[in-house]
């Protein structure tokens, strides 16, 4: 979707479909009642006609306004007009744009009332993000169901100054793209050398991505999370991606580091049928790490960022590891594997330890689709946080108020180790149905020897299905980039 600021024009000349704010009392912005005047009162006679007061969630779509080239004009009510801050602003915008994106015109205008830079900005990301789609495998959609809408054109008092505004957040509109597409391929195309292939073209930004492959991999001992890939045909690879904003580009890091089961079939402790297609989105933390990246990279941060991306793909055949199995993690610490199912852990397991024995860095966050008990404890609005360092977890819960990426955090209670002692070696990787979430996070805090840390559950926050937010179109979220990078911005940049 083209997205663009305007300068205000003559109504009379508006042409395309337009979409304007009430407020309440039936008030029209002043770029609506400038159209207004122009149409000869058009607007402000169908408007009165449905006694439209301007409330809240009420809208008015008045078609072909004499006086005005305009197509149409969506009258939306924003109720109390103090109401009407930058994140109604992105949310309204997103709605004006689903509301008319198949209505057959090419070109929607928004004028946002005071047409501040800051509200115009929210408003063309709200665009962005509402006007996603992943459609590149259809090739027999019907006319009427594809969107019309090509540009959205956003009207600002101060163009230069709403351009300067929206530059991060089409960073940050680009990184949640680029998630959304990486978690809504399927497998057959997205496996692990193909992920880490597209994450190697972000380099193009400034990134530098490193690429480990199995043999490199067992040479560091990460038995862990190989013993994940053996029943692959795909080849598993580990994805170091640097981003050196700071100004001192050799200061202290801090780390991401995301789940890439490309695909979770269970392995041979196998899945159901049922529903098992989702499990394509099981990488939607390694997703959220690259999208990440690249916006950090795109809007220039200033900090030095490590993300890392365990990919793997959880088969079963011949060579598959089996329940009961013992894998030694490059920890050192063994593990036993009661079922290949909860292979996550298994994963992020080697690829923190590595992270932290590698890179040293000020703390590492992970984010995983690691547990269906998630989703049970929490719903499909919140991840869960799971963490040992009470800042890290605070400033994180401060990036999610900001950010509406909705985190709600879970103890972390060690008398729960318990469940995971194993008869036969360090540590097993199932600790039973109840806590199960908490149970998987604890076996994760085994393996970051001790530095702030924290786990993002996004097991039931990575896709929506359906979704009722008009940002987030249905299926691939992008859940993680928009809060990774409020709390890279508001806490460690500068
Ligand atoms: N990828 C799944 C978790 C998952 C389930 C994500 C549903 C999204 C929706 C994970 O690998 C898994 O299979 N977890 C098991 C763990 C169990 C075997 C201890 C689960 O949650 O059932
Ligand atoms: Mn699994
Ligand atoms: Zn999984």
């Amino acid at each position: 979707m083209q997205v663009e600021f305007v300068a205000r024009a003559d109504g009379a000349k508006a042409s395309g479909a337009w979409a304007v704010l009430a407020f309440e009392g039936a008030t029209l912005s002043t770029e609506a009642a400038a159209l207004d005047q122009a149409a000869g009162g058009a607007l402000s006679r169908a408007l009165s006609a449905v006694a439209f007061t301007g409330a809240k969630g009420k809208t008015l779509d008045v078609i072909a306004p004499a006086g005005l080239d305009a197509s149409r004009v969506l009258v939306i009510g924003v109720g109390d007009a103090k109401s009407l801050d930058a994140a109604r602003a992105e949310t309204l915008a997103a709605e004006a744009f689903n509301a008319l994106k198949t209505s057959g015109a090419e070109v929607l205008t928004l004028d946002f009332a005071d047409g501040s830079a800051e509200l115009a900005a929210r408003a063309a990301l709200g665009v962005r993000l509402g006007s996603y789609r992943f459609d590149r495998y259809r090739t027999t959609e019907k006319p009427e169901k594809k969107p019309t809408l090509k540009t959205v054109r956003i009207v600002a008092d101060d163009v230069a100054a709403a351009q300067a505004a929206f530059a991060p957040l089409s960073a940050l509109a680009d990184g949640v793209t680029f998630t959304r597409d990486l978690v809504s391929e399927p497998a057959n195309i997205l496996y692990p050398v193909e992920f880490a292939k597209r994450v190697k073209a972000l380099e193009s930004l400034g990134l530098v991505v490193e690429i480990l492959g199995e043999d490199e991999m067992a040479k560091l001992g990460m038995g862990s999370l190989l013993g994940v890939g053996l029943g692959s045909a795909r080849d598993s690879q580990l994805v170091v991606i640097r981003w050196n904003g700071a100004a001192d580009p050799g200061a202290q890091p801090i780390a991401f580091v995301g789940k890439g089961v490309c695909f979770d079939t269970g392995g041979i402790s196998l899945k159901p049928a049922d529903g098992m297609e989702d499990m394509k989105w099981d990488m939607g933390g390694a997703g959220a790490v690259s999208g990440l990246m690249l916006t950090l990279a795109a809007r220039k941060a200033k900090a030095n960022v490590v993300g890392i991306l365990g990919l793997v793909e959880n088969m079963p055949d011949g060579a598959a590891q089996r329940p009961g199995d013992i894998v030694t993690s490059m920890s050192g610490q063994t593990i036993e594997v009661i079922n290949t199912d909860a292979e996550g852990r298994l994963v992020l397991a080697d690829a923190l330890w590595y992270c932290q024995d590698r890179f040293k860095p000020k703390f590492m966050v992970d984010l995983a689709t690691l547990t269906g008990a998630i989703i049970i404890a929490l719903g499909n609005d919140y991840a869960g946080l799971f963490s040992n360092n009470d800042e890290l977890a605070e400033n994180l819960l401060a990036a999610s108020k900001a950010s509406g990426d909705l985190l709600w955090r879970l103890p972390l209670p060690a008398g729960y180790e318990k469940q995971i002692e194993s008869m036969a070696a360090d540590v097993k990787n199932v600790g039973g149905r109840p806590g199960g979430s908490i149970t998987a996070a604890l076996f994760i805090q085994k393996f970051v020897n001790g530095l702030p840390w924290a786990h993002l559950d996004i097991a039931s926050t990575a896709w929506k299905k359906p979704s009722a937010i008009a940002t987030i179109p249905d299926g691939a979220t992008g859940y993680g980039v928009r809060l990774l990078d409020r709390l890279v911005a508001d806490f460690y940049e500068g």
